[in-house]
């Protein structure tokens, strides 16, 4: 049948008519999509909810946030949604289940202009991000980490003696100590000295890109004029861009350059990826250089903020920190020293070391994950390309599992591992972006617990008149969060 004749001018119509037909149609599912994102604050045309996005602590204000929408909440900056997860639940039938939509990176602002980006922990979900994963993750298998067991415990008994002889010392010590077995493990590397540029450039270069990474404010800088009154967003990032690219290539070009004559100790990560490596030209150097980078970031920071938060909660909590004596009198006695294969028999010790990373994980609101797809959750919208935040503070401060959330208890196990898991296992991230570190951090810190309960008695600080002063149990905000620089445990005496 011939149409053009019946409806002659609907057909020369046709091609337009169409078109409007498809952008009506385009613009209703956008309507109805966007009407089906999760509930979240009112939106301001233009800015969303960039005049709410705390500065400080946001993980606080996003979990109190679920009280009013609940544990999947939708925010809005300059148009770009970003997704908070405040459930254990969600965040594991989304970010681990759903794992392949869920992996990709957004554009941290400072990662964008600086070679932060090109880094494994910043990548998008890409054939370099593979590279780079592989790379470290076949390092860091049970095996890989056995072969530092003993680094971890030499040095974190060097702390304890070191922190005998200097009982102020413990803020500083830690950092030190974390930096030596991290410089050691990645690079075959020995630091002698705090003041070592190898160590102090990458921890001045860690703790400016925790501030001007942490996720409030800073997201929308990214989206402000260079020129506006008051911002120094682009002048400091320019600065760390200088520190990054110190910390991160001073240590690999050290490595590549001694490795042959033996000064570069063995073994390490960087030499063990470089012997593994088929093709070792500059590009490959590059991917190298870049996952270890990553894995330097985590070493130092994560590890210390941890240790850091299982010191003043043993001077908060005497009763827990004798019974972790008491226990490791018990199983290992007073002939010899913890080591890290006592800890399948050290059942309270373990409570402990979950209980600290519960009550302040040191990466409170993960690392940001984006979806490379859209997705829908019991039926709400989630667009690709959103930003997706895990309150993982939130998420183990839920009363309901954790109960009295706010208090140090590692008796709420009842050396129950299986309850100890659900803890740790956020605190490490999510699905296929899950830190590949977890092994080396949990048996570090397991070594610094053990030894330190074994040896010390660790007590608060006391001021010029003799008096105690607790330590005050502040934290600074930021990406990493740290216990604050002043509090009085700075003194404590250990002996
Ligand atoms: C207490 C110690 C540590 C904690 C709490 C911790 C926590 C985390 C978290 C929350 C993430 C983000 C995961 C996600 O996006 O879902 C992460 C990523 C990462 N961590 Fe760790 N970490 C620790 C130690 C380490 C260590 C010792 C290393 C290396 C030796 C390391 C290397 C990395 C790397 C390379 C990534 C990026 C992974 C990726 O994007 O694919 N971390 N870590």
């Amino acid at each position: 049948m011939d149409f053009d004749h019946l409806f002659p001018h609907l057909t020369a119509a046709s091609p337009w008519l169409f078109g409007v037909v498809a952008l009506v149609a385009a613009f209703l599912l956008f309507i109805q999509k966007r009407n089906n994102l999760p509930p979240g604050p009112k939106r301001l045309p233009l800015l969303g909810n960039a005049h709410q996005l705390p500065t400080k602590t946001p993980w606080t204000t996003f979990g109190q946030w679920a009280k009013t929408y609940g544990n999947l909440i939708h925010v809005d900056l300059f148009g770009q949604p970003i997704i908070i997860i405040n459930s254990r639940k969600i965040a594991s039938e989304l970010l681990d289940k759903r794992s392949a939509v869920y992996s990709d990176r957004p554009v941290i602002p400072i990662a964008e202009i600086t070679e932060l980006g090109n880094s494994l922990a910043f990548l998008h979900y890409n054939n370099a991000w593979r590279k780079q994963r592989k790379m470290l993750a076949q390092e860091l298998t049970v095996s890989g980490v056995d072969q530092f067991q003993t680094l971890m415990e030499r040095e974190w008994r060097v702390q304890v003696k070191n922190i005998l002889k200097n009982p102020g010392s413990i803020f500083s010590e830690t950092k030190w100590r974390a930096g030596v077995i991290s410089m050691r493990a990645l690079y075959g590397y020995c630091v002698h000295n705090p003041k070592d540029p190898m160590l102090a450039v990458p921890l001045e270069g860690i703790r400016e890109f925790s501030r001007l990474s942490t996720p409030g404010m800073s997201l929308a800088l990214r989206y402000l004029p260079r020129w506006t009154p008051g911002v120094t967003f682009f002048k400091d990032a320019a600065n760390y861009h200088r520190l990054h690219v110190a910390s991160v290539k001073t240590p690999y070009d050290w490595c590549r350059k001694n490795t042959k004559s033996g000064t570069a100790l063995m073994p390490n990560l960087c030499c063990n990826i470089m012997e593994k490596s088929s093709t070792l030209d500059e590009a490959e150097h590059n991917q190298i250089y870049n996952a270890l980078a990553s894995a330097l970031g985590g070493a130092l920071e994560s590890n210390a903020s941890s240790a850091l938060t299982f010191y003043i909660n043993m001077i908060l909590h005497p009763n827990v920190q004798r019974k972790g004596q008491a226990e490791i009198d018990a199983v290992v006695g007073s002939s010899r020293l913890p080591n890290i294969s006592d800890q399948p028999n050290l059942p309270y010790v373990r409570a402990i070391l979950a209980e600290t990373l519960r009550i302040m994980p040191p990466i409170p609101l993960c690392i940001p994950h984006a979806l490379n797809e859209d997705d829908i959750y019991e039926g709400y919208f989630l667009p690709k390309g959103a930003w997706v935040l895990p309150n993982i503070w939130h998420m183990l401060r839920d009363p309901d599992i954790y109960p009295d959330p706010a208090i140090f208890n590692p008796d709420r196990y009842n050396g129950d591992d299986d309850a100890m898991e659900q803890v740790k296992s956020p605190v490490f991230g999510f699905g296929r972006r899950g830190c590949p570190g977890r092994l080396f951090g949990e048996n570090s810190l397991f070594a610094l617990l053990a030894t330190t309960l074994a040896t010390c008695e660790i007590l608060p600080g006391i001021d010029e008149d003799g008096n105690e002063v607790p330590p005050s149990g502040e934290y600074t905000t930021g990406t990493i969060r740290y216990v604050d620089r002043g509090d009085g445990f700075l003194s404590s005496q250990m002996g």
